[in-house]
């Protein structure tokens, strides 16, 4: 049957078709009018970008405390009560605490009261601390304090956990113990002890080894003590302030990010990383922006700030943590600056009240970019970045499509003309993208790059998949695809999400010439409690963890594989008699446009093709959809010959609802398979739900 003609017969015999496609498939019964996918080798359409794929990260679904970042204590500066006012720009609200309260994610051991304390402080960005009364400690009763860490502190066998906190004391000299235990008071697993402590702040520190256990994450950090104190009359109090644990971390970073999360984007290779948002770099409130200067610096002296997604960030991962990452993983960062403008749509309109946020981009800039000689270079290398940072790419704000106000094109205009003047060969991007309508676009001057989003269902996606190959060629502007997914499952996307994300990276390789750089969103969730406002705010994340565990989705390792597979030329390629299904799409509001319901006929086979230089292998990327295999024949022109044996990377589903999960977590894995039959012209039947990258030696 010609599967182009198969939507237009009636839906019964539309279904008895399906029936007998698939029982075709199974018994090897050849289609006929088999689609076709011509590759011209001779001709290439465009270089691999050097960046193309990347990682878009922002302070999300705990994505950095509770994920990346090594830090194991919940609120571990005690300011996740803090009460911060939306403020105007102008105003600086240190945050103030509620009276009586005992900080979030702590509880008192024995007999002991914890309380918010905000007398002597630290200092001023640490503005509060924990009080502590050990009043009622004795050898049978110990007192002290408990943190659970973000749903658990994870625990491995033989190793070794760095505890450090900033405590002073009144009446009370110690010893403390330092332990790592099971939760609920149960066995301790690892402890050491510091004897004397002073009644002024001080910084202590020890080493919490761990002996042959099981690795578990119900598991709790203690602070206590044994001794009552000297007091007679009064309380023996400890503040604390500051309360750190971390494991051992990637490539052994102080303050570093957790190993297997890491490794597992380092195993897909990504080129950069952009950041620090999302809407993260915007905020609700000017008070809530991502104020770069407060996250650089000894950790002890960033204030931190609530963000936008709920949740007080300490900051101790914060710029200088980003360009870590960075290097890392030797990505190169696409940085995002604050562009005066707030989610809650309060902005800054361009002219003289605009100018420090210009001015504190380009100390931004400097700070990743300049040598010793500068201010911002030199407080980097004090960070522990003694080498300048490679940056091309910096983006004026984030989705300011949202801006109503039309300020956006004003504003961009004086963060680019100022940031060109400094730095010429800086691309600047802007964050209205072609899918957005003409009059919010900027007009001023023209972006080097425009960022455009798409989060879509799977349908969406793959009837899109060829939008990019009509765009306007003339066009100078070239496309950032900076936030984009396919938001089929949760909290990770299953196979079906996968399927959409691999149609929409075949449209975008084929078009690598407009498209240069692209990133998935979100990049992270912590699946530990998935209820409303708890540890996930955003369904469909590429990647899943609890403190002890982690896991790439369908959606990771469809784009590992591409992201392995990129090849360094794109070739040109057309198709004939490709299959399609039938999508019924909802009314909806676009743009503020009403959209009727629709029927559309999306194409169920996708493609793209590329080359590696280093060895003319072409790679052929196929990506099936539907529920049956299908075949489709793959006609390479433009070379001698294409060898009879190759290989092929499969990424595969019985169905399109199965997924990965923490439970388990590799249910759905690529699998690398000798292929034989191949040359310039061959028919191969494609699995359903699935995504082959077909590697083939050409000469
Ligand atoms: O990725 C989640 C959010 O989606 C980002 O913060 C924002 O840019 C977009 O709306």
């Amino acid at each position: 049957m010609n599967l182009r003609k198969f939507t237009s017969l009636s839906p019964l015999f539309r279904q008895f078709c399906v029936a007998t496609v698939a029982l075709a498939a199974s018994v090897g019964v050849a289609q006929t009018n088999v689609p076709v996918i011509r590759v011209q080798a001779d001709k290439v359409t465009a270089k691999m970008p050097p960046t193309f794929y990347g990682l878009m990260t922002e302070e999300i679904n705990y994505s950095y405390e509770g994920g990346l970042y090594g830090e194991l204590i919940r609120n571990r500066s005690f300011k996740a009560d803090a009460i911060q006012e939306p403020i105007k720009p102008e105003d600086y609200d240190p945050a103030k605490f509620p009276s009586n309260t005992v900080p979030k994610f702590w509880s008192a051991v024995g007999g002991a009261k914890i309380v918010l304390d905000t007398t002597r402080p630290l200092n001023e960005a640490l503005n509060v601390s924990l009080k502590l009364d050990v009043s009622d400690a004795s050898r049978k009763s110990p007192a002290g304090v408990a943190n659970g860490g973000y749903w658990g502190i994870p625990l491995k066998p033989n190793t070794k956990y760095r505890a450090s906190f900033y405590a002073r004391a009144r009446q009370f000299t110690g010893p403390l113990t330092i332990a790592l235990q099971k939760a609920a008071g149960g066995q301790v697993v690892a402890s050491a002890k510091i004897k004397k402590l002073s009644g002024d702040w001080r910084k202590y520190e020890v080493t919490l080894a761990t002996g042959d256990i099981a690795p578990s994450k119900d598991n709790q950090f203690v602070i206590t003590t044994t001794s009552a104190g000297t007091a007679f009359d009064g309380q023996c109090t400890v503040w604390l302030q500051q309360v750190s644990l971390f494991p051992p971390t990637y490539k052994d970073r102080a303050n570093g990010n957790r190993a297997d999360l890491s490794q597992l984007l380092d195993d897909a290779r990504p080129k950069f990383l952009r950041f620090p948002g999302g809407n993260y770099v915007e905020g609700d409130y000017f008070s809530e922006r991502f104020d770069w200067k407060k996250t650089i610096g000894p950790i002890e002296e960033r204030p931190g700030h609530r963000s936008c997604w709920g949740y007080w960030s300490t900051d101790g991962f914060g710029l200088p943590e980003f360009l870590g990452w960075c290097q890392d993983l030797n990505m190169e960062p696409v940085l995002a600056v604050f562009a005066g403008y707030t989610l809650k749509r309060d902005y800054i309109p361009p002219g003289s009240k605009l100018e420090p946020y210009v001015q504190e981009a380009l100390e931004e800039i400097e700070y990743v970019t300049g040598d010793a000689t500068t201010k911002w270079g030199a407080q980097r290398i004090k960070d522990g970045y003694r080498e300048p940072f490679k940056l091309r790419y910096v983006e004026i704000g984030n989705e300011d499509w949202f801006d109503r106000s039309g300020s956006y094109d004003g504003r961009f205009t004086q963060f680019y003309n100022a940031i060109k003047a400094k730095y010429p060969d800086l691309k600047i991007i802007s964050t209205v993208g072609y899918e957005h309508p003409e009059s919010q676009r900027v007009h001023s001057i023209t972006p080097d790059l425009v960022d455009e989003h798409y989060y879509r269902s799977e349908e969406e996606m793959e009837a899109q998949s060829f939008v990019y190959d009509k765009r306007d060629r003339s066009n100078p502007t070239k496309i950032f695809v900076g936030e984009w997914a396919t938001r089929v499952g949760s909290p990770t996307p299953n196979m079906a999400g996968a399927l959409g994300d691999a149609a929409w990276m075949c449209c975008m390789e084929r078009n690598a010439d407009i498209v240069l750089m692209h990133c998935y969103a979100p990049l992270f969730v912590n699946v530990s409690d998935l209820g409303a406002g708890r540890s996930m705010q955003w369904k469909s994340d590429l990647i899943g963890y609890d403190a002890l565990s982690s896991y790439g989705s369908p959606s990771y390792y469809a784009q590992k594989i591409f992201s392995l597979h990129q090849g360094d030329e794109v070739l040109a390629t057309e198709a004939q008699n490709l299959p399609t299904y039938t999508w019924i799409q909802t009314g909806r509001t676009r743009n503020g446009e009403a959209q009727p319901p629709r029927t559309n006929e999306v194409k169920s086979l996708f493609y793209s093709a590329t080359r590696d230089i280093k060895n003319g292998q072409i790679i052929v990327k196929v990506v099936n959809r539907a529920d049956v295999a299908q075949e489709a024949t793959v006609e390479i022109s433009g070379v001698n010959s294409v060898a009879g044996t190759g290989a092929a990377v499969v990424l595969k589903a019985d169905n399109r609802d199965a997924t990965n999960s923490i439970d388990d977590p590799q249910r759905i894995v690529p699998a690398t398979e000798t292929v034989t039959g191949l040359g310039t012209s061959f028919t191969r039947s494609y699995p359903r739900c699935s995504i082959t990258i077909l590697k083939l030696g050409a000469k």
